[in-house]
């Protein structure tokens, strides 16, 4: 198949599925990517064939040629979303088509084959449909999705792959953070950049989380939680975090976020926030944010929250920053009011507790 055509997906019962009583064990503390359910969604691309042998079927390693491209040029894209266990008994999705499209503009950046948002959109209702029983009910927890891509041809020359492998995983998960929905601390590097101009930092593309771990390890040694990434240019501009957006909010109830420009993650729950908070009555503006400013900001108590924001997180406060000359808290370091209020608002949104005006729920039939 090939352009908008319909993929029929074989579905592949697992034989030995996790029994019952082990499976509520692993979801009673589930963690953050740690455990996986029963099955996984496969579709195969070849140049020429298009997309097919969609399927459904036991999670279970694969068999890859040691010349498969991946393994040497890093074509791989993967997407991050949730499964919600909605106040009346089923499931919901919070806008999928926006992570089929994000799939579709990474593969454009990575020289891979879009695959057809149907076909994306399709292999996670069938995932949860055969998986149901792992998606956990406790507030915090979610069964976390994740479709990933890479290019598969036996090949060791430099250009775009003619084969890929296509795979939908699902992993039931808690709070990213060991410690739940409290503050973190976050480093600002000053000797790593995530994206330039011109780079990759708008695709989601493994290579740019495997450029974020030497940041990241930096940011654990100096006991923090998360790194701030600032411009690869003028390394002045905070761009986002290791696997999150950012946003500041001031003490007129305003709030500011980096501008997309290339070199940040549009993030979907950047984009929502954007929209809940102009429905709430408030200003929010997109522009540059300085590190000199925000420290600036926090030291004359002008900026009042800062927090991070992704499927992952979800909306975590941000009490504390540090950089290689000190240290700031924002405001006292607890969770400020508006985090905690547009947490809420799309949390209960995301989980049919309130009206969805935006449609932005898909719900599991
Ligand atoms: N920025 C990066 C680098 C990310 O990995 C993520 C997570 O997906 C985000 C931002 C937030 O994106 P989203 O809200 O779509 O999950
Ligand atoms: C997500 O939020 O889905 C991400 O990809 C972030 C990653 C750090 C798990």
């Amino acid at each position: 198949m090939s352009g908008g055509d319909k993929l029929e997906f074989e579905i592949r019962p697992n034989p030995q599925p996790v029994a019952a009583a082990e499976r509520e064990a692993l979801l009673s503390n589930p963690g953050f990517g740690r455990i996986f359910t029963d099955h996984m969604v496969t579709i195969r691309y070849v140049e020429g064939k298009g997309w097919y042998d969609a399927r459904v079927e036991a999670r279970a390693p694969i068999a890859m040629d040691p010349a498969s491209a991946v393994l040497h040029y890093a074509q791989v894209i993967f997407e991050g979303l949730k499964a919600y266990h909605a106040a009346d008994g089923g499931v919901t999705l919070f806008r999928p088509e926006a992570n089929a499209a994000r799939f579709v503009e990474s593969a454009r950046r990575m020289a891979m084959p879009p695959l057809p948002k149907q076909a994306f959109l399709d292999s996670l209702r069938h995932l949860i449909e055969i998986d149901r029983a792992w998606l956990p009910t406790t507030e915090e927890s979610s069964l976390y999705l994740r479709p990933f891509m890479f290019a598969n041809e036996v090949f060791l020359g430099v250009r775009p792959a003619h084969e890929y492998l296509f795979l939908l995983i699902a992993s039931p998960v808690g709070s990213y953070f060991a410690k739940g929905v409290q503050p973190v601390t976050v480093w600002v590097s000053p000797t790593y950049t995530r994206a330039a101009p011109g780079g990759t930092g708008a695709a989601k593309c493994g290579g740019n989380y495997a450029a974020s771990l030497a940041a990241q390890a930096e940011a654990i040694e100096h006991d923090c939680d998360q790194v701030v990434f600032l411009d690869a240019v003028q390394r002045r501009y905070v761009d986002e975090l290791g696997g999150m957006n950012i946003f500041f909010v001031y003490d007129d109830g305003s709030l500011v976020t980096p501008p997309l420009g290339g070199t940040i993650l549009p993030g979907i729950t950047r984009d929502a926030l954007i929209t809940l908070a102009r429905q709430q009555g408030r200003t929010v503006v997109e522009r540059p944010v300085a590190f000199d400013e925000w420290r600036a900001d926090a030291a004359s108590g002008r900026l009042r929250e800062v927090f991070a924001c992704g499927t992952a997180a979800v909306i975590t406060p941000i009490g504390r920053v540090r950089y290689p000359d000190g240290e700031f808290t924002i405001a006292d370091g607890t969770p400020g009011e508006i985090t905690t209020g547009l947490r809420q608002t799309l949390v209960d949104i995301q989980r049919g507790r309130i009206e969805d005006v935006n449609g932005w729920i898909h719900r599991i039939p």
